[in-house]
């Protein structure tokens, strides 16, 4: 069963109440994410929204980190509220100490590439973590185009996954749409994230309802 997490980067901040809780309705996580202006050329927000968010929640939240030295903030994202995190691989010097230190708070760790890095320089580290985030676009801004090389990434990391024994999902983050959902998630994508798509939709809940379909 696919999961459908709304990236907040898109929600109307001034009214967020409504946006958290029409992902409470409709959606399987909240998405949020963070950049720091270093390891991406972009801000977004941070503990104080990731903490309004989780006062409403009914969904897990999944942080998606774009920042440097992530081991730096684990903690205080998971006081936050964070049920999932996920960093960067090249975001750190070490990143079996960070996947550790996100398993040893009892939260979901997850690693994330952007399209440009090696699927297989995610191999040494697939007994280590709970789900894997591929970047369909260039990780820091929201309404970007779809990169279809996706696909290829997601079925190279699909098979290494399968013919190892390990059962994780993978997750896709970047210009995800009722478009492309059903080839997503026949290649075997478990958690898709859409911002744009979901809301920048007239009908939220029925474009949740499209890519889950
Ligand atoms: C991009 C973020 C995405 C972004 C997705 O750096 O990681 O989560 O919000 O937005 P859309 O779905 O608009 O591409
Ligand atoms: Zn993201």
């Amino acid at each position: 069963m696919v999961q459908i997490a709304p990236s907040m980067l898109s929600a109307d901040f001034l009214h967020l109440q409504k946006d958290v809780e029409m992902v409470n309705e409709y959606a399987d996580l909240f998405h949020l994410d963070i950049m720091d202006g270093v390891f991406v050329p972009n801000l977004s927000y941070g503990f104080p929204i990731v903490e309004a968010i989780a006062k409403s929640a009914r969904k897990p939240l999944d942080v998606h980190l774009m920042i440097v030295s992530p081991e730096k903030y684990i903690e205080r994202f998971a006081k936050a509220g964070a049920d999932m995190i996920s960093f960067h691989l090249n975001a750190t010097e070490n990143p079996s100490m960070v996947l550790s230190q996100i398993r040893s708070l009892g939260l979901k760790a997850g690693l994330a590439i952007n399209p440009d890095i090696e699927v297989e320089s995610l191999f040494p580290y697939l007994e280590q973590v709970d789900y894997i985030l591929l970047m369909s676009v260039f990780a820091g801004f929201g309404g970007q185009k779809f990169i279809e090389t996706t696909y290829e990434r997601v079925r190279t990391l699909k098979n290494e996954l399968d013919s190892r024994g390990i059962n994780i999902p993978i997750e896709v983050d970047g210009g995800v749409s009722p478009t492309n959902a059903p080839a997503l998630r026949q290649s075997g994508v478990e958690i898709l994230v859409a911002g744009s798509a979901v809301f920048k939709s007239s009908n939220p809940a029925a474009t949740i309802a499209s890519m889950r379909a």
